[in-house]
């Protein structure tokens, strides 16, 4: 393909690089030019001669001696398109003939809506983060960009914050956390996508010209989609055949943004042939009104950079998380495993039920128990109760207390379901306080599963969520909420402010939801909380700092729950997952399936029963015990190892396997599964992958056999080259084994 001179220009600056003596941020003409390394990675920015920030390089780290080229603004393109559209930006005002994506859109309150930002100064604080100033040519509208690099992993967090020092007021009516950008090439764009009961999706595709939008409209994060992306470089050299996203090879950018409010990703293959990736708030229905002296703060945006596939990409992500993102961040310890009636008894909670179903829980070897909805207000189904968070006094005549005892002394701690943002119109919080909800004055207010949705941007709703949650876990001994929130927003009127306000709402019921969780785990540091949202609806890295593990999916299905699964690890650590084990057959699929099928299953994440215990036989509480205490002396390698997808279960695939192998390298478990054996086809040879292959490591199986002949024990070389035969034949059929170095 033949390329404007231009094109050739920025590639050059992308990959050819020249020795010099490289500060953190240095100086050179036209301006300078801002590097941050870490892990494997190096990012790299600076000034062109316009006062531009102006993107130089994201990829794989270059010598510390290398330096930067400087910056320098491309040319217009004939007469149709300006420097700013063809100049890939850092954070692009819209204005002077901007056609791609802007960061930042503001309305003056003269009527103007042009914003040209440029380069002021910059506070390199350490070598791993820097904050940069721009302003617009002539308002006084200032913007900050934070830039902050993991040292070890190499991932970048970004963000932005716009002050408003003009004598008006001004609408923001379109702010990114980031804009990120590749130089020319092929790419495959990998992303998550679902439903209720079918989140994570992975989807890929060639990334072609044109935009391609992923987003949340919704007022939450959302199961339609995932602020979640990656994008391989594509070197199939087969212009015309399927995009190739490599698991364990090759180049990988991926993002993931911290918001669980409405979001958009908008990825661009520009005119040139760029490929610009920008993600924060969703500008659909946004509009925040930032008077004389307020300012703005974006959610943290987050990039990273592989060159070991897909797979190394999560590994980073994972471990990232588990380091910095996670509310025990560095040493979350792992989930304990737990059980939970709803599927088993749904709304129909007492005294007498939950304690039978606590003392078979505790005989199998269960760590916390948690009783779910039903045990508040008047709730006797989904119609009427939520915002009455008072204990039922019929189906829990002497309080919660007795089930606490009784849970504790059994060895267990207890965790209780809440959804505080919601309220059914048939509770006495809404008979009260009509005014609470989202709503437009006089419009009807459109009820999902028979509720509505408070409107937490208000002090008042934050004081009474914030009141009863204290009040709740002050009175009563829980060591674990799990927070559900089972309706996306409509009608979204905050309607006691003028018209030009309101939709700050986006901004702020988020941000007081973030408040909320901050102040209970300040006031309550046992509390542990999990973000359920019917299933997977609110899982991002914004709620994830709050909250120590996510409920993927209310889809338990053993099998639905492998590709699940596996999606669900590109973008977030399996410290998180929760997996339960339910009944067979499943009530979405009437699949039936054995137990141990459905154990290994759930085991590949943070495990939790599920079941109704109640009718289980002396068999199945045989192979609970057993394999939750197999589980147990694994579990922390599952959580917070190295994971790696040795077979995919998408695509209609007969076998899956993953591995995961502990960060010190000593121990790994996998587990295999096959969907249904046609033809008398065997299970795939079996290559592990990541052990040291000086060590030797002994094989103890969990689940399963090997084939005859295979040893015991072999360096991890052996593993790794020779690989294992698995003998796993049947419908839905599961094995799983652990190695172990010997020392
Ligand atoms: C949501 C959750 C379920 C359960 C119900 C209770 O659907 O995802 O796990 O807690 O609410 O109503």
């Amino acid at each position: 393909m033949k390329r404007h001179p231009m094109i050739r220009r920025f590639s050059t600056l992308f990959t050819s690089l020249f020795m010099a003596t490289v500060a953190n941020a240095q100086k050179s003409s036209p301006g300078p030019v801002f590097r941050l390394d870490g892990g494997n990675a190096t990012y790299a920015f600076g000034v062109n001669e316009r006062g531009d920030l102006q993107t130089l390089y994201w990829g794989g780290r270059i010598g510390s001696q290398d330096a930067i080229p400087p910056a320098h603004s491309f040319p217009e393109w004939a007469s149709f398109d300006s420097t700013n559209t063809t100049t890939p930006q850092e954070y692009s005002g819209w204005g002077a003939g901007l056609f791609t994506e802007p960061a930042l859109k503001i309305t003056f309150a003269d009527g103007t809506r042009d914003l040209a930002l440029r380069f002021v100064n910059a506070t390199p604080d350490g070598t791993q983060a820097t904050d940069v100033l721009l302003k617009d040519i002539s308002r006084d509208i200032f913007v900050t960009l934070h830039y902050s690099m993991d040292a070890e992993t190499g991932i970048l967090g970004r963000s932005a914050k716009i002050v408003n020092r003009e004598k008006l007021p001004v609408m923001i009516e379109q702010m990114a956390a980031a804009q990120w950008t590749l130089p020319p090439a092929r790419y495959t764009l990998s992303y998550l996508t679902g439903r209720w009961a079918g989140e994570w999706t992975l989807n890929q595709g060639l990334i072609r010209p044109g935009a391609r939008i992923i987003e949340s409209r919704r007022g939450t994060t959302g199961h339609q989609a995932n602020p979640w992306f990656a994008i391989s470089r594509d070197t199939s050299q087969n212009p015309g055949g399927i995009p190739t996203a490599p698991e364990e090879s090759g180049e990988v950018w991926f993002g993931a943004l911290a918001w669980s409010g409405s979001w958009r990703f908008t990825i661009d293959e520009t005119q040139f042939d760029f490929v610009r990736m920008t993600g924060g708030f969703n500008p659909f229905d946004f509009g925040y009104k930032l008077n004389p002296g307020e300012s703005l703060e974006s959610p943290v945006f987050y990039g990273g950079y592989s060159n070991h596939g897909l797979g190394g990409a999560s590994r980073l992500l994972h471990r990232f998380e588990i380091a910095h993102i996670l509310p025990q961040a560095p040493n979350p310890r792992p989930r304990p495993v737990i059980y939970n009636s709803w599927e088993a008894t749904e709304f129909n909670v007492s005294e007498a039920a939950q304690i039978a179903l606590a003392e078979k829980a505790a005989s199998i070897g269960v760590d916390r128990f948690v009783m779910d909805d039903g045990w508040f207000g008047q709730r006797k189904d989904d119609h009427a109760g939520l915002g009455d968070w008072y204990v039922n006094p019929q189906k829990f005549p002497n309080g919660l207390k007795p089930v606490i005892d009784k849970v504790h002394s059994l060895g267990m701690d207890f965790g209780l379901w809440v959804e505080p943002e919601m309220v059914n119109p048939d509770s006495d919080l809404y008979r009260k306080h009509p005014e609470w909800v989202l709503n437009f004055p006089g419009r009807p207010r459109t009820e999902q599963r028979n509720q509505l949705v408070l409107n937490l941007a208000r002090p008042d709703v934050k004081q009474y969520i914030e009141g009863f949650l204290n009040k709740l876990l002050s009175e009563n001994d829980i060591a674990f909420l799990k927070w559900d929130y089972n309706r996306n927003w409509s009608e979204p009127g905050w309607d006691h402010l003028p018209p030009d306000e309101q939709k700050k709402i986006y901004v702020e019921f988020i941000r007081n939801l973030y408040a909320i969780l901050a102040d209970l785990r300040k006031k309550h540091p046992k509390v542990e909380i999990e973000s359920c949202s019917g299933g997977g609806g609110r899982v991002d890295l914004g709620i994830l700092r709050y909250t120590d593990e996510v409920w993927p999916s209310d889809n338990t299905d053993p099998f639905d729950r492998l590709s699940m699964q596996d999606g669900f690890t590109y973008a977030y650590t399996p410290q998180v997952m929760m997996a339960w084990v339910t009944d067979s057959p499943h009530w979405l699929n009437s699949r039936s399936t054995t137990l141990a099928y459905r154990m290994l299953s759930s085991m590949q994440g943070s495990l939790g029963i599920g079941a109704n215990l109640n009718n289980w036989t002396p068999e199945e509480f045989a192979t609970a015990k057993r394999l939750i205490a197999a589980y147990h002396a694994v579990q922390r390698t599952i959580a917070q190892g190295d994971l790696y997808r040795l077979i995919s279960p998408r695509n209609g695939s007969e076998f899956s396997s993953t591995e995961t192998v502990s960060r010190d390298k000593s121990q790994a478990v996998v587990f295999a599964f096959t969907h249904s054996t046609q033809q008398g086809r065997g299970f795939p040879l079996l290559q592990l992958q990541g052990l040291d292959p000086n060590a030797e490591y002994t094989l103890t199986w969990i689940e399963g056999t090997a084939r005859a002949g295979t040893p015991d024990r072999a360096s991890g070389a052996w593993w790794m080259n020779h690989g294992i035969d698995l003998d796993l034949r049947g419908d839905f059929v599961a094995a799983a084994f652990r190695l172990d170095q010997r020392r």
